[in-house]
């Protein structure tokens, strides 16, 4: 064959492979409010970055239709100059439905992705295991699930859904760090609604088995919920920026801003002198941080936990703080979960976490104790226990029984511990106190009220209060919320060089 030929062949074998299922379902894919998988990985990327990985790999199964690529586009390309992996299901290609071929280009990318320290950005758009392929599918599906595995910890792993995710090909995203999914086009769910209506004679769409509001609300299964595949992209983009490549890395430091100042008086005013009245926390979170940008992740679940990035002159941190404005602060079975998923990731990737604390104790009851409150709640205590990245806590108000142990406490090894002269430090509340200690006293009192409120009046004063613990080393400064930027960025500079390990171990047992 003549040169000139052999080059005209590749080039239309590429300028096929561009073409994906055709013109009429890539027409379909849009009209679903969808972008195509280059279009995305396009839009994602540093333009001009990409470099493509298989894109001529091709089915081996005899029969049926070829594509080229086998309904994935796999390879790298750079994110604000720092290099990714990335895949992106084809829908337009026999569904986007995964074939031993299409899994092996996935398990090559995500290898290389271990090998040079990457995140791995996987776009799922897929009707599930390609069904002709049967146990080859299963398998190909189980080699991406066993490298989920092994990647996590090493290096991000962040999962967009952008289109259906059903069946099995669920456990790939959920073994991820991170999922996005895309309101109105993307579901996930283990089995679809005709399955239940047989099984459990439930009705339900798919949209409210499995899209993004149940998903972002009600499972937790959802970190973030955007409003389209764009959004998506551009949201994953700035969730890179504050992750390191690797465990092993750092991530990537700002020039810090100038809008925050070191000391801002307004926060001075942000907790109530009343306990029992609420405040939102994002407020102060955003009061303390650069630029006021919180990154939030989980916003629309367990509200009265809030955990998200954030910088502090220019280097990202992991923030979880109580929020008093839902359910009081209280923790529970959701809360302990969200949180400590949150501490594990941050622990992992070598970010700081910075504790806000005004938490009135575990929610009592009779579901949560059932539904498994106490593992619960220790999966948030183990997480912080073990978290060996630099910690500080901030004791905005309460700071109550185990709850204050839990989040972060001195004896946690926490490096700083900071309280507001607001804060309560003590085992309950003075209420709770009054009901148990001085309860025949108070029934004896000529005048069982004024007696009561001269007891919790005292209690207040002896113990709800950071003087105690600060008088006991367990609070190591008591501050006003105006410095506690200051004071958080010179613990975190001092910490740079922090050097904490766990004991020797193949892994803890975290009480899942
Ligand atoms: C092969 C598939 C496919 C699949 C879709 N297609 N899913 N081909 N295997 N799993 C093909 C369709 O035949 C069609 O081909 C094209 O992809 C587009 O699909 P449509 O049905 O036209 O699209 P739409 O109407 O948008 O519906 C999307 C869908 C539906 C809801 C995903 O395709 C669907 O229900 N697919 C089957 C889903 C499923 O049961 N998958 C297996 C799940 S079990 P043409 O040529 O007509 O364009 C599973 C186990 C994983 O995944 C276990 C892992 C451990």
């Amino acid at each position: 064959m003549p040169l000139q030929q052999k080059i005209d062949t590749l080039r239309a074998k590429y300028n096929e492979a561009l073409k994906g299922g055709g013109d009429a379902r890539i027409e379909k894919q849009h009209q679903g409010g969808k972008l195509t998988a280059r279009e995305r990985i396009s839009a994602f990327l540093d333009e001009g970055t990409f470099e493509e990985v298989d894109a001529l790999a091709q089915n081996p199964t005899p029969g049926g239709e070829k594509f080229h690529g086998d309904g994935v586009v796999t390879g790298f390309g750079r994110v604000d100059g720092r290099p990714v992996a990335v895949f992106a299901q084809d829908f337009t290609v026999v569904g986007g439905s995964l074939s031993l071929t299409q899994a092996k280009k996935i398990c090559k990318i995500m290898d290389m992705a271990m090998k040079v320290g990457c995140p791995c950005i996987g776009m799922n758009d897929s009707g599930g295991a390609r069904i002709q392929e049967g146990v080859n599918s299963l398998a190909g599906y189980a080699e991406i699930f066993l490298r989920n595995t092994m990647a996590s910890g090493v290096i991000p792993q962040i999962s967009l859904i952008m289109g259906p995710c059903a069946g099995g090909a669920v456990y790939s995203p959920a073994i991820t760090d991170f999922i996005t999914m895309v309101r109105n086009t993307s579901y996930m769910f283990v089995t679809g609604p005709e399955v239940i209506k047989a099984v459990t004679h439930e009705e339900v769409t798919k949209e409210e088995l499995g899209g993004a509001s149940a998903h972002g609300y009600k499972s937790g299964v959802a970190h973030f919920v955007v409003p389209s595949d764009l959004a998506a992209l551009a949201h994953t983009r700035e969730l890179l920026s504050f992750l390191p490549s690797n465990n092993m890395g750092e991530a990537p430091r700002r020039q810090a801003l100038m809008e925050s100042p070191l000391e801002n008086a307004e926060l001075d005013e942000i907790v109530p002198d009343d306990p029992s009245k609420p405040y939102d926390m994002r407020q102060l979170i955003k009061g303390i941080v650069d630029d006021s940008h919180f990154f939030e992740v989980m916003e629309g679940y367990a509200g009265n936990i809030v955990v998200g990035f954030a910088r502090l002159e220019g280097r990202s941190v992991g923030i979880v703080a109580n929020q008093p404005a839902h359910l009081a602060g209280v923790l529970d079975i959701q809360a302990s979960e969200k949180g400590a998923r949150f501490v594990r990731f941050c622990d992992a990737f070598n970010i700081p976490l910075i504790v806000f604390e005004d938490v009135p104790g575990f929610l009592p009851g009779v579901n949560q104790e059932h539904n498994g409150l106490i593992k619960n709640g220790a999966k948030l205590l183990y997480a912080f226990c073990e978290a060996t990245v630099p910690k500080l806590t901030v004791i905005t108000r309460k700071a109550y029984g185990g709850a204050y142990i839990v989040m972060a406490s001195k004896h946690i090894r926490t490096d700083f511990n900071f309280a507001y002269p607001t804060a309560e430090i003590a085992v309950m509340g003075a209420e709770g106190a009054a009901n148990v200690l001085y309860i025949k006293e108070i029934q004896k009192a000529e005048d069982p009220v004024a007696k009561r409120a001269e007891i919790i009046a005292k209690y207040n004063e002896d113990f709800a209060n950071p003087y105690v613990a600060a008088g006991l080393g367990y609070v190591d400064e008591v501050i006003l919320p105006r410095e506690t930027r200051k004071k958080l960025v010179r613990a975190l500079n001092l910490l740079e060089t922090k050097r904490e390990n766990m004991p020797p171990k193949k892994h803890g047992n975290i009480p899942l």
